[in-house]
């Protein structure tokens, strides 16, 4: 009881990690990576795990707990309910179906919609201000859908995809790569669509701040080569392994940094692109976004060449195809 506590000791708030709650919805491959990327950087204190799987999920909370000694004091919760979520500052939807080999992302898109609606309404209730960041697939459309579930109170920026921040890490490792230099030193965006129609703004990559094009320099075969790479990426891994986990964790883990210290960092992410670029539609794409706490602060509509412009909007045009069919 109250009065015999030591220093009013709160087993909910140990520690200086304490008071910041993760929750994973999902928690196949990806949301297990992003656990366990969240545990090594010790950004929370507690992280609850959600899964209609009770025993697989009971299997990896123990598994976690059971390495306790070595990671900073961070409480692994895990149910299939949804009060396990009580209280978030973030929560991450990983849960749905994924790709099989050689199967795009846009294809899931039927299977991924129900999932959202039977998860998002739970998610709101047990912590309606909650950051919601949406990472299953198709990432833009279901990001959408997951906006248009929680409806127009909920503030913009509060509901968002991870977008193009894995796309752009992949950037940034290959670009990386070619040059010898560690990743650090490569900046650059890839915005647009997660999957195959990102588009590569080359005039954003910078080298240690440095512009990597000449000025009037225009991207050419090795810029175009880079970019299938990236957009090849997944297809590639999920062809060796089945499916992709471990850097869409790093990626997840990235983010929630931003919005549990609001660091106010900029990240490509998926959010609302009406009236940029003169969009009409509610699409979701990635643009740089600046990040804190609850979500997205401000969206910015940056500079692009007009052939990367061209290409943002006629996947707006796109993806707003597949998704009108869902809206109504
Ligand atoms: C990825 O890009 C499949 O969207 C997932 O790794």
């Amino acid at each position: 009881d109250e009065a015999s506590a030591p220093l009013n000791y709160d087993p909910a708030h140990h520690g200086h990690l304490g008071h910041k709650k993760v929750t994973i919805v999902g928690c196949g491959q990806v949301g297990m990576a992003t656990a366990y990327a969240l545990l090594n950087q010790a950004s929370a204190g507690t992280i609850a795990l959600i899964d209609a799987k009770r025993e697989r999920l009971e299997g990896e909370a123990k598994d976690l707990e059971q390495g306790s000694a070595f990671h900073q004091h961070i409480r692994i919760l895990a149910s299939d309910e949804y009060s396990v979520s009580k209280d978030s500052h973030l929560v991450i939807v990983t849960a749905g179906a994924a790709q099989k080999p050689g199967e795009s992302r846009l294809n899931l898109v039927e299977r991924n919609v129900s999932i959202m609606q039977s998860i998002i309404p739970k998610v709101l209730s047990f912590s309606p201000n909650a950051a919601i960041c949406v990472v299953a697939n198709p990432c833009d459309i279901l990001t959408a859908v997951a906006s248009k579930i929680a409806g127009p109170t909920l503030p913009a920026g509060r509901i968002f995809g991870s977008g193009t921040c894995l796309d752009s890490s992949r950037l940034q490792s290959l670009i990386s790569k070619i040059l010898n230099l560690d990743t650090s030193a490569v900046q650059g965006y890839i915005l647009g669509e997660h999957g195959d129609s990102s588009v590569p703004v080359w005039s954003s990559v910078r080298i240690g701040g440095l512009p990597f094009l000449k000025p009037g320099e225009e991207p050419g075969e090795i810029h175009e080569r880079i970019h299938q790479e990236v957009v090849n990426s997944a297809y590639d891994v999920i062809e060796r392994k089945g499916s992709t986990n471990w850097a869409i964790g790093l990626t997840n883990a990235f983010i929630a940094k931003a919005i549990l210290y609001d660091t106010r960092n900029i990240m490509p992410l998926s959010t609302c692109v009406r009236g940029m670029y003169g969009i009409k539609e509610d699409v979701f794409l990635s643009v740089p976004c600046a990040v804190g706490a609850f979500g997205i602060h401000r969206a910015v509509q940056t500079w692009m060449s007009p052939s990367e412009q061209r290409k943002f909007v006629e996947t707006a045009g796109t993806i707003w195809e597949i998704q009108k069919e869902i809206w109504n």
